[in-house]
């Protein structure tokens, strides 16, 4: 059986949780990581009811040797076909304010994390010649932003990654590709963070995780002659 690797899950109504389920809908052996043991198993067991087959591997993406880790164990279960960044931290803050740890962190998991994922992702599609790498992007990979230089530096450095990787992997036979998500999504984050704006939004004036999911479901369903490198999903009211 062919594994899809997944980094940065966490709570069931969250994007790295629903993409797990639909990569497991796909008949892959989805290994979920992330941080929190709970959350993973939780993920799993929902993704075993639905009658798939997935493990949790807990992983911090800044960390080189858990990565390395994480697609090893990912290797030995069966071969990675689908790899998915979807870790991520937005944290606003104003720049004159803002001190090296918190630019450090942003970078750290949204762009140096997506560096050393993907890096042995390809490691292990390369030699085959086949396989899928996927990034999740925002708004933030797309333009700066009053606010958010730390988040929107290390979103847009992730999808220049992205690029670059597609430009020297897919001739490789790598598919690789982006997914800008532009706007907030309709889930958890959102939800707990800022209850206000979810209430607001609601389910027309935020992102459908169904639907997110689907856009990377259909990238990696994509035959080698007709690849899309990236794809933009928002809400039929967001102003762009
Ligand atoms: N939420 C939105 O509105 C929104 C909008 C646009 C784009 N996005 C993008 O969508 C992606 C998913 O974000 P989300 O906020 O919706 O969360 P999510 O998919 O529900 O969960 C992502 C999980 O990643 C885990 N994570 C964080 N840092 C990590 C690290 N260093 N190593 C491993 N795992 C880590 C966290 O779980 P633990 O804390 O348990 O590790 C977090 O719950 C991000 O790339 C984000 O930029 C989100």
């Amino acid at each position: 059986m062919q594994t899809a690797v997944i980094i940065g899950v966490g709570p069931l109504q969250g994007l790295g949780a629903v993409l797990s389920r639909a990569a497991a809908q796909q008949g892959l052996h989805v290994v979920v990581a992330g941080r929190s043991a709970d959350k993973l198993e939780a993920v799993v067991a929902a993704i075993e009811s639905d009658g798939g087959a997935a493990t949790a591997v807990a992983c911090d993406t800044t960390d080189e040797q858990q990565v390395v880790s994480l697609l090893e164990a990912a290797e030995a279960i069966g071969p990675v076909d689908l790899a998915i960044y979807n870790a991520g931290n937005n944290m606003p803050s104003m720049f004159l304010d803002t001190s090296v740890e918190h630019f450090e962190k942003c970078y750290r998991v949204g762009l140096l994390g997506g560096f050393m994922f993907s890096r042995e992702a390809l490691r292990k599609m390369v030699p085959r010649g086949s396989g899928c790498l996927l990034f999740t992007g925002a708004s933030a990979s797309m333009r700066g932003k009053p606010g958010f230089a730390a988040f929107t530096a290390a979103k847009g450095g992730l999808r220049n990654l992205a690029q670059s990787l597609a430009r020297e992997f897919n001739p490789q036979g790598v598919h690789v590709g982006h997914v800008v998500i532009d706007g907030g999504i309709y889930g958890e984050k959102i939800e707990s963070n800022f209850p206000e704006w979810y209430e607001k939004l609601g389910s027309e004036g935020l992102i459908g995780l169904e639907g997110i999911a689907e856009a990377f479901i259909y990238l990696y369903r994509q035959p080698r002659n007709a690849w899309s490198h990236e794809l933009d999903l928002r809400t039929h009211v967001e102003n762009f």
